[in-house]
C-alpha cells in the first residue's frame, strides 16, 4: 500500500481491508474529497454493479478501486464509461494480456467472459462541477467455485504472474490521463481506439432493455459513444444507460 501511495502522489489514496462498497464509501465522503482521491479495498461485502445489480467480491483476488473525479458542467458524459474501458484494456495489454476485448459500453471481456466491470455514479452538481465516482472491479484470481451468476474470467488465465500493485498504479495513471483527454478532446478522440477493442463489431447482437429487445448487427459507435445497431428498420443508436448488449 505504501508503494501505491508514493507512486500515485499527489493523489490521495485510502486503502481499506474490508468495506461495504468503495463507490458507496467515496459517495458518503464526497464533500471532503479532492479530485483524484482513490479508495482501494481487499474485500467488499456490498459491491455494486451496473443497473442495480450486485458485484460479488467476497474474497481477495480482485482489484477493487473507486476514484473521485470532476468535470466542468458543460462536458457530455456520454462515452465516459467507454474511455474508462479503454484505459483498463490498454493497461492490461501493457502487462501482456492478450485476447481481451470490450463489450459496449464498458465490460472488459476475455474470450467472451467478463474480466472487469465499471460503474460510474454521478454524485451531484455542487461547486458548479460534475462530481463522479468511478468504480472499477477487475478479476485477478478468484476461487474455483466463485458463485458469480454470469460467465467470468480472471487475469491469471492469461498472465500466470502479475504484480497487482503495479497494475493498479499503471491503471490509475492511464485512467487519469485519459479523463483529462476526454475533457479536452471529447469522445471523438477515442472513437477509433474503442472500435479496435470492440468485441462485437459486425456481429449479430441483441440489445435488451426493461421491456423489449432489438436484434441487429453491431456497427460500432458514433462520435459521441452511442452504440449503432443495424436493424431491419435501419440504423438505430442506443445510450449506455438504457440497454445491455448480448450476443444474438
Ligand atoms: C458492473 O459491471 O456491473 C460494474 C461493476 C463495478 C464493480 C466495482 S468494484 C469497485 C467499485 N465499488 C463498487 O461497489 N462497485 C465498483
Amino acid at each position: 500500500a505504501e508503494k501505491i501511495k508514493q507512486r500515485l502522489a499527489p493523489y490521495p489514496v485510502l486503502v481499506k481491508p474490508v468495506i461495504h462498497s468503495t463507490n458507496q464509501f467515496l459517495l458518503e465522503q464526497i464533500a471532503q474529497l479532492e479530485k483524484g482521491q482513490l479508495c482501494l479495498a481487499e474485500y467488499q461485502y456490498a459491491g455494486r454493479g451496473r443497473r442495480g445489480r450486485d458485484w460479488l467480491s467476497p474474497f481477495t483476488g480482485q482489484i477493487i478501486l473507486s476514484a473521485y473525479w470532476t468535470f466542468p458542467p458543460h462536458i457530455s458524459l456520454n462515452g465516459l464509461s467507454l474511455v474508462i474501458g479503454i484505459a483498463i484494456a490498454e493497461t492490461l495489454q501493457a502487462f501482456g494480456a492478450q485476447r481481451i476485448g470490450l463489450k459496449w459500453p464498458n465490460d472488459v471481456l476475455l474470450q467472451g467472459r467478463k474480466l472487469a466491470g465499471v460503474l460510474v455514479e454521478i454524485a451531484n452538481r455542487k461547486n458548479g462541477l460534475l462530481n463522479l465516482i468511478i468504480g472499477i472491479g477487475i478479476n485477478l484470481a478468484l476461487p474455483k467455485q466463485a458463485n458469480i451468476n454470469q460467465p467470468w474470467a480472471e487475469l491469471r488465465e492469461i498472465l500466470p504472474h502479475f504484480d497487482r500493485d503495479e497494475i493498479i498504479i499503471a491503471l490509475v495513471q492511464r485512467l487519469y490521463h485519459y479523463l483529462d483527454l476526454f475533457e479536452q478532446k471529447g469522445m471523438a478522440f477515442f472513437h477509433s481506439r474503442w472500435t479496435e477493442w470492440d468485441a462485437f463489431l459486425n456481429q449479430p447482437v441483441s440489445l435488451i432493455s426493461e421491456n423489449s429487445s432489438q436484434h441487429g448487427i453491431e456497427r460500432g459507435i458514433d462520435s459521441e459513444g452511442y452504440l449503432l445497431l443495424e436493424t431491419e428498420q435501419g440504423l438505430v443508436r442506443f445510450n449506455g444507460g438504457e440497454v445491455s448488449l448480448r450476443r444474438a
